[in-house]
């Protein structure tokens, strides 16, 4: 045996198919080094001899969950002012603990589609050389914005100065600042194409950035082999970022019957947060979310879950996407029922946080089901989650490339 990494095997009650949405009883699941080397059921597959087995009593298996929208450096405690009043390294830190809570709620991959500083690439570094725990984080960096923008910075006055590093106007000034991203390392690009409920001054009807500017950023980054998130609650915005070529609309709020089949023309994914309404209204006033943005969130929240039910029905592609770091991070799965609620099935809700997250990533070989091949990130729930969605907010087993992060 020596230095030579052991396999390890879970058994457990059940395992979930999510391409078809079979459960397979009694599932077996081989793990070499970081990948699934066998996986079936225990009466086909038999135990490597010097395998370490662990037996999930009661439990169903799934892929690891995938989050396409999260800020994990940023606190839901702190909006508005509050949030001003908090360092760079603070917040780096604040990610830091963000990304142990997310992963051990059983999210093993996210998108983080914005963050200052370069927060996020430092943080997806660190946990890829294996220096702090959290998920596998596919980072876009510094959100684009015009000036003045959703993506930039409009608390303070004029003479402050006080502007995003990556507000950028006109074409040009577009691409030059999805080189920037680039450069730093980002492996997505974020961009805000309306205004948005928590930046002050904003109409979150109101398109931002022209048709050619939002060209010129799609364009830019598909050279450098990048996909595109566009903030979008406006139709305009939603319309224009579609065209462009971005390759998922976050938020999508105000949909109607043209967009929706623009999106299905185009493959364009939608990433609905229609959990977070609840905690605006609920806890937002004493987190220092401003008045004009409270009443922002009650024309876009309920506007919104009509949508995704509209999209839904139309089959538009959908992934998970929470806004963690809005509302608290580890409380993502919270998501779930409501998505159920708003009209997918159950299946449905678990293939956008999986195969449908893998797929836009495109990283379909490696992530998003449970299959031979592919990285063992699997989590394990106490029940059938077809059954009982919210059972995804007690994952009880997560493991991550074959590595143990949780257990009960
Ligand atoms: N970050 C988003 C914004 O400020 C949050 C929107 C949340 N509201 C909602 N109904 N999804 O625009």
């Amino acid at each position: 045996v020596g230095l030579q990494a052991q396999s390890l095997v879970l058994k457990a009650d059940a395992m979930l198919d999510v391409h078809s949405g079979k459960l397979i009883a009694n599932p077996l699941v081989v793990i070499k080094d970081n990948r699934i080397l066998q996986i079936g059921s225990q009466n086909q597959l038999s135990i490597p001899e010097d395998a370490k087995v662990l037996e999930l009593k009661g439990q169903t298996l799934l892929p690891g969950l995938m989050d396409m929208h999260v800020h994990l450096n940023s606190d839901a405690r702190l909006h508005g002012y509050k949030r001003l009043a908090q360092s760079l390294p603070r917040k780096t830190l604040t990610g830091v603990s963000n990304a142990r809570k997310t992963i051990e709620t059983g999210f093993t991959t996210v998108r983080n589609v914005g963050a200052p500083g370069y927060a996020d690439i430092a943080l997806r570094d660190a946990i890829a050389e294996g220096e702090l725990i959290g998920p596998r984080i596919f980072a876009a960096g510094m959100s684009l914005g015009i000036t003045g923008g959703h993506c930039d910075n409009n608390l303070l006055p004029y003479e402050y100065q006080d502007k995003s590093a990556a507000a950028a106007d006109g074409p040009w000034q577009v691409r030059e600042k999805v080189r920037m991203n680039v450069k730093y390392g980002a492996d997505w690009i974020k961009f805000c194409a309306t205004g948005g409920v928590l930046s002050k001054g904003t109409k979150v009807g109101a398109q931002q950035y022209s048709q050619q500017e939002m060209d010129a950023l799609v364009d830019e980054a598909s050279l450098r082999g990048i996909g595109v998130a566009a903030h979008a609650h406006g139709l305009s915005g939603i319309k224009a970022a579609i065209r462009a070529g971005v390759t998922s609309v976050e938020h999508a709020s105000f949909l109607d019957e043209e967009a929706i089949n623009l999106a299905l023309e185009k493959g364009t994914y939608l990433s609905m947060d229609i959990y977070t309404t609840e905690y605006i209204l609920g806890e937002g006033e004493k987190a220092g979310i401003l008045e004009e943005s409270l009443a922002k969130e009650r024309l876009v929240g309920s506007k919104q879950r009509e949508s995704f039910s509209s999209a839904v029905k139309a089959g538009v592609k959908m992934v998970f996407g929470s806004d963690a770091g809005v509302y608290p991070h580890g409380q993502n799965a919270r998501q779930f029922s409501r998505m159920v609620k708003f009209g997918m099935t159950p299946l449905q809700a678990i293939q956008a946080a999986t195969i449908n997250s893998a797929t836009m990533l495109g990283e379909r070989d490696n992530l998003g089901s449970l299959e031979q091949g592919k990285l063992a990130d699997i989590i394990a729930v106490p029940g059938n989650p077809l059954e009982n969605i919210s059972l995804l907010e007690q994952v009880s087993w997560v493991f991550k490339e074959g590595q143990l992060i949780t257990r009960p």
